[in-house]
């Protein structure tokens, strides 16, 4: 949806004006050299302009169809950029074959090679309409030249430019439909980024934390995730992590354990039961205060664009008032930034980088 709007705004907007330009001054020329020719081609344009529109979509489409194969919308695409992803695995266990076998029945099942051979043949009509109305055109023309009614150089003057208005007219409104698709991606959008969250990390007010001692206390929590009200993730999960403890969850993969810390971290409530921090229900404690007491590692590391420094600062900064920090802050800051990244075993390291804790990682890292 981004990419769609992205679109209309960056480019279609401008460029909707040259073809609509073109249109009304082909049209005007049209009629200026040979109304007889004009009014022939403007009664084809219409025909000419579909012609035009479904060749110019088929073309779209045949590019949003490619990327969303390639992108994770579809098993296949998926299948091939994880394959592609996990090389070193594939290699490792000699899965060539097993993953080939998986993408070529995935390619098949979700018809895309049907759908290739679909657009195949739209593409072909949409030439071929454009192909008859030219063809149309130039045989009436010849037709009115023979009766006298048009001379040939009137008639390629007429042509020509009133080509250019079909040509115009269509893409004016194939620019029209992406204005329309690009104005439902925008609604869905903001639909996504105007939505309350259930749990408001900015909200004030709540149990202030001085010093957390950092109990946790899991009571009779059941969860299941919104997305699947049917599918019980947790239940009856009752345990005591006591101050200064070290506690490991243990238990097969889609056990619930990343839950049980996605509950700590209350990016989700329990559906039933209650989970404590320091004897405090997590409802009722100031979010952004939680959440600066617990530190987590998450099982894929996430590097934001910037340099090591900010990405280690960031979590720092979060907590930081509004307003620029003054020296002193930072100049602490770098300190606490040393002293994070040695207890992480991460300061050597970094000092070897290129350019130490300045070098820029990309998105991602
Ligand atoms: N965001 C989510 N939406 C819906 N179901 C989820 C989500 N995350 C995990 N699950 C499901 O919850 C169960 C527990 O997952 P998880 O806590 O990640 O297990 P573990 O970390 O023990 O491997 C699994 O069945 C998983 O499919
Ligand atoms: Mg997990």
């Amino acid at each position: 949806e981004a990419l769609k709007v992205q679109a209309v705004v960056a480019e279609v907007a401008a460029t909707t004006a040259t073809h609509v330009t073109s249109a009304a001054v082909g049209l005007s020329l049209g009629f200026f050299f040979s109304w007889a020719i004009a009014l022939v081609t403007l009664g084809l344009v219409p025909v000419f302009a579909v012609a035009q529109i479904v060749a110019m979509k088929m073309a779209g489409s045949n590019m949003g169809k490619a990327t969303e194969a390639a992108s994770w919308e579809t098993k296949l695409g998926t299948l091939v950029s994880e394959t592609v992803a996990a090389h070193r695995t594939v290699a490792a266990y000699g899965l060539h074959s097993t993953v080939g076998d998986a993408i070529h029945e995935a390619a098949h099942e979700d018809g895309v090679m049907k759908k290739g051979h679909a657009q195949g043949v739209a593409n072909g009509m949409g030439v071929f309409l454009n192909l008859a109305v030219t063809a149309t055109i130039n045989y009436i023309g010849a037709v009115m030249i023979d009766e006298g009614i048009v001379d040939f150089k009137d008639f390629i003057r007429s042509y020509i430019v009133v080509i250019f208005l079909g040509i115009g007219i269509a893409a004016a409104s194939a620019d029209a439909t992406d204005q329309v698709e690009a104005k439902r991606g925008g609604q869905k959008l903001f639909g996504v980024i105007d939505r309350k969250s259930a749990i408001d990390a900015r909200k004030p007010g709540g149990t202030a934390l001085a010093e957390a001692e950092g109990v946790v206390e899991f009571k009779e929590v059941g969860f299941h995730y919104p997305n699947r009200p049917d599918t019980m993730v947790l239940s009856s999960v009752s345990f005591t992590v006591h101050k200064n403890q070290k506690v490991a969850l243990m238990g097969s993969s889609g056990s619930g354990k990343s839950t049980c810390i996605a509950l700590l971290e209350r990016f989700y409530d329990p559906t039933t039961g209650s989970i404590h921090f320091d004897g405090h229900d997590l409802r009722s404690i100031n979010l952004r205060q939680l959440r600066s007491k617990l530190s987590l590692v998450g099982q894929e590391p996430v590097l934001f664009l910037g340099t090591v420094a900010e990405n280690i600062q960031y979590g720092a900064l979060a907590e930081g008032g509004d307003g620029p920090p003054s020296r002193k802050q930072l100049a602490d800051l770098h300190n606490q930034m040393v002293d994070a990244a040695v207890m992480a075993h991460a300061h050597d390291f970094i000092k070897n980088l290129p350019n130490g804790y300045d070098t820029e990682v990309g998105e991602k890292g």
